[in-house]
């Protein structure tokens, strides 16, 4: 039987679970990790695929149906396709997701596919060389461009592009990304940079919105037409060309915060679960997982959660506090 549902005080069914199996990461993006002397979690805190596997369980029986798994960057996580078939067999999940940068792509895409991972984002910030180590201190954007194209072939086919859009770096990218994804039948995203990095280099002033991309677009291609929104809760907003030759997408949490909509909620690497990006609070399922905690239990933890979430994450309003753990310790 279907046990109470993940509802909070504003209503929001939470369905929605995003998963971090790793805070290690193969390249370094400014905006999400420092450049060197990281702390990575040692890895006996990491939860286990059997650990992830009891929490999806207990998470499934109580209404979450769509996953996603994040990092750090996951695909560094030794045999991650086995931890995506245990999670493709628990009952009530129908759609899996992964993020990922990319890198180790090629190599794994057809495992993942096989496993049974429904669908896929990976970050292409750029398409020059340039933009890719300004970004990520790091050299490959060709293996992440072979990562894109391997995934396509071995049977991906909804495959999404995100750009984290910055002031002085995106600009110069948004039309070649545009041709890129509209020539190969790519979706993609522009998602305004949040203060989630660690160098604490985000202002309000580098982040370059949705609307000002919408406009540099519109010029080249002419009017954007909007899409049908078939899921509410969906962050980002859709466009179709007005050749009817792809679609590109905006998620403007600094610019159009949508709170109000969010279905989602996270477990970090380590086992604690948190009901936003910006929560500064969290909730231990690992002691729970190792300490003889039921299922009840767990579901209770999860209740818990949901029911401090708060309306909105605030980061236009003057008393925002910025989360102690950057993005690639939450996962996106
Ligand atoms: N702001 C916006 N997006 C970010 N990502 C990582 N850090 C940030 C940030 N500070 C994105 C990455 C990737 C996903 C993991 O989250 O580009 O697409
Ligand atoms: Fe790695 Fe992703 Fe963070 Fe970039 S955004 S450093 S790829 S975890």
């Amino acid at each position: 039987m279907k046990q109470q549902q993940l509802i909070d005080r504003l209503g929001r069914v939470h369905n929605n679970l995003r998963i971090s199996v790793t805070d290690r990461c193969n390249i370094r993006c400014f905006y999400c990790m420092p450049n060197e002397a990281i702390q990575f979690k040692p890895r006996d805190e990491l939860l286990t695929f059997e650990e992830i596997t009891r929490v999806v369980s207990v998470a499934a029986a109580r209404g979450v149906n769509r996953l996603r798994i994040t990092g750090g960057e996951p695909l560094v996580r030794a045999e991650l396709p086995d931890l995506i078939s245990r999670l493709a067999e628990i009952e009530g999940i129908e759609d899996i997701a992964l993020t990922t940068n990319g890198v180790l792509l090629a190599d794994q895409a057809a495992a993942l596919y096989q496993a049974g991972l429904s669908r896929l984002n990976i970050s292409l910030d750029g398409l020059q060389e340039e933009t890719f180590q300004r970004i990520t201190r790091r050299e490959g954007l060709q293996r992440v461009l072979d990562g894109i194209f391997t995934a396509r072939q071995v049977g991906f086919e909804k495959i999404r592009l995100n750009a984290v859009a910055i002031q002085g770096i995106t600009e110069e990218e948004i039309i070649p990304l545009a041709h890129f994804a509209r020539t190969h039948a790519f979706e993609l995203r522009f998602i305004e940079f949040m203060p989630l990095d660690s160098e604490q280099r985000w202002e309000t002033s580098q982040v370059l919105t949705g609307a000002v991309i919408r406009d540099v677009l519109e010029a080249e291609f002419g009017a954007l037409v909007p899409a049908e929104r078939p899921d509410p809760s969906q962050p980002a907003v859709d466009y179709d060309f007005a050749d009817g030759k792809g679609s590109v997408g905006f998620i403007n949490p600094v610019s159009q915060p949508f709170c109000s909509a969010c279905n989602r909620l996270r477990i970090t690497a380590e086992g604690q679960f948190r009901n936003c990006l910006f929560s500064t609070v969290e909730w231990d399922a690992r002691q729970l997982l190792r300490g003889g905690g039921s299922d009840e239990d767990l579901a209770q933890l999860l209740h818990d959660c949901v029911d401090h979430k708060q309306p909105g994450h605030g980061i236009d309003s003057p008393g925002f506090e910025k989360p102690e753990r950057p993005m690639y310790q939450i996962g996106g």
